[in-house]
């Protein structure tokens, strides 16, 4: 049925077969459009099912290496007959640009590369790119609850793209992004060379740790630094609508929140419900943060900082750092076990979903939210949710080009806009696109300016995109300096090194200086 397509699948996966020294085992690594497990190996790991409709651009083949020779192979074979490769560790790319391409593609899925070596003594831990943040804070807790990793919340999130775009997690403010805690890295060229930190050299070392996936090379594994917590850390949510001075204690968070200790990650979250009393449309805004420490340390420090809050005892709950990973999940009462789940999904928002992302510098005004909180009121935003997410502590301190990721001192706050929908209303998707769109807009004079910042991990093709052949370095230039700021040349500079022909590509890819397509 894709007549045009036949011809370079077939070439690849014969090159596949016969360029590698051991053809039983990749044939057992691979799937083609006739094989009877290409749909669920394929949508196991879509997270996004906007991106998972019959219009959906699907790859010829979906390669799940389990040794680096079957990487090698790969990236030879589809050089060789002219096919684009998507690396998928996760699938959780907002935008699905590690399963869905415009051009015949192959996908290397790194579910087989998922090993996790935890070295408690010494603090590191080897993992594998395939693994999700879930296996790696179970691995860790199994040797040691007070060792951490710096990582996101969300647990099925895979290492592999989360940490090539610099990594938020609710360890932050104290132990920087997951980019800022990795040490060393396995990492294979468009040329099947197998690099560390020494042989890649510490320019390519720097731009794999938030430069953004699928640039550079294929990440096989990072090598990363535990961090120490202590043994009961608290966990907090406190709720109020409108009619509880919402407003007020948002525009008060947004002073307080960035100077609070680096011990916390305060955030806020806020959506529409019906008001309990009347019925009628209120917005709910969620308080809640992490804190490392007892609830008795906690509430002394938040009743000198926000008494406005009025935090109390029973807004808190004690518990080990890996439990607390349960506890923003919203699953607190699940065996450990669960963070290995990998399909896991979260009953907190859609599975069809847009999200933007913008930095906060000065705070905004009243009037500013309250135009804010009325479009959340829209019809199209009743489970749209958006998040504050404070900034300052160790960021404010790490220099702007210590690792591509480069929002550092003087943010204030990060904005998440999550706009979703049900699976019926999946035909009406552009109405909820538009719906963000709208909101994105109306925030501009509100956030940061030149360049308006974004954050790599929530991936919009909004802000920019590269063409599908030739990019210009002005072109990249626009969604680049979103994402990096200064760091941006620095990448292409990385990139012009390491790929001059641009073979690692996507929508937002870093594009090398000058090439010939
Ligand atoms: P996926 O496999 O889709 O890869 C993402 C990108 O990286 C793609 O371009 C891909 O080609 C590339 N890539 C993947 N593996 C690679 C490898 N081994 N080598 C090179 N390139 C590779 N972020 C955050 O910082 N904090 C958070 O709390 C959250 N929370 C969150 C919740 C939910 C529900 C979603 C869907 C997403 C987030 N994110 C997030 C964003 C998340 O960090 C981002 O989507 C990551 O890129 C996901 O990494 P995956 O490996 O899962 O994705």
């Amino acid at each position: 049925s894709f007549p045009m397509e036949a011809s370079p699948h077939k070439d690849f996966l014969q090159c596949l077969s016969l360029s590698s020294n051991d053809s039983t085992s990749i044939s057992n690594v691979i799937y083609t459009r006739n094989s009877s497990s290409y749909s669920s190996v394929l949508e196991s790991r879509i997270r996004n099912l906007r991106f998972n409709s019959t219009d959906t651009p699907k790859p010829l083949v979906i390669v799940t290496p389990s040794r680096t020779s079957h990487f090698q192979a790969t990236i030879y074979c589809a050089r060789k007959h002219g096919l684009q490769i998507r690396i998928r560790s996760g699938g959780h790319d907002y935008e699905g640009l590690s399963y869905v391409a415009k051009v015949p593609f192959v996908v290397v899925d790194l579910v087989n590369f998922r090993s996790v070596d935890v070295d408690a003594e010494n603090r590191v831990a080897w993992v594998q790119a395939g693994a999700i943040l879930g296996e790696v804070y179970y691995r860790i807790a199994e040797k040691s609850r007070t060792l951490a990793f710096a990582g996101g919340i969300y647990y099925t999130i895979g290492v592999g793209g989360y940490i090539s775009g610099g990594g938020f997690g609710s360890l932050f403010r104290k132990y920087g992004t997951a980019g800022d805690n990795v040490i060393d890295a396995q990492f294979i060229d468009v040329n099947g060379r197998i690099l560390d930190r020494k042989s890649m050299g510490e320019d390519l070392f720097w731009a794999i740790r938030g430069g953004g996936g699928g640039s550079f090379g294929i990440v096989l594994a990072w090598k990363l630094t535990l961090v120490p917590v202590p043994a009961t850390v608290t966990a907090f949510t406190v709720s109020r609508t409108l009619e509880q001075n919402a407003t007020q204690l948002i525009l008060q968070w947004q002073d307080i929140a960035h100077q609070l200790p680096d011990e916390m990650n305060p955030g806020v979250s806020m959506f529409s419900v019906n008001s309990t009393q009347d019925g009628r449309k209120t917005i709910l805004a969620s308080f809640n943060s992490l804190f490392l420490g007892t609830i008795d340390e906690l509430l002394p420090i938040m009743q000198q900082r926000f008494p406005e809050l009025g935090l109390s005892r029973q807004d808190c709950s004690e518990m080990s750092w890996i439990e607390s990973i349960l506890y923003f999940n919203q699953i607190q009462n699940q065996p450990l076990e669960i963070l290995l789940n990998r399909t896991f999904r979260n009953p907190v928002g859609g599975q069809y979903y847009k999200i933007k992302s913008d930095y906060v510098k000065e705070p905004i005004s009243e009037t500013a939210l309250n135009g804010l909180f009325s479009r959340l009121s829209d019809e199209e935003a009743s489970s749209a949710i958006i998040i504050f997410m404070a900034y300052g502590g160790i960021m404010d301190r790490i220099p702007e080009d210590a690792t591509p990721f480069p929002h550092r001192a003087g943010n204030l706050y990060k904005i998440y806009y999550n706009v979703n929908w049900p699976e019926e209303e999946n035909v009406n998707a552009q109405k909820y696109i538009d719906w963000a769109r709208r909101v994105y807009s109306y925030m501009t004079p509100f956030v940061s300016k030149f360049p308006r910042e974004a954050y790599a991990n929530y991936r919009d093709l909004d802000i920019g995109s590269n063409n599908v052949e030739y990019t210009s370095y002005a072109q990249a230039k626009i969604w680049g300096r979103k994402y990096f700021r200064n760091n941006f040349n620095r990448l292409v500079q990385v990139k012009t090194k390491i790929d001059p022909e641009n073979f690692f590509k996507h929508e937002q890819s870093v594009p090398p200086f000058l090439y010939n397509v």
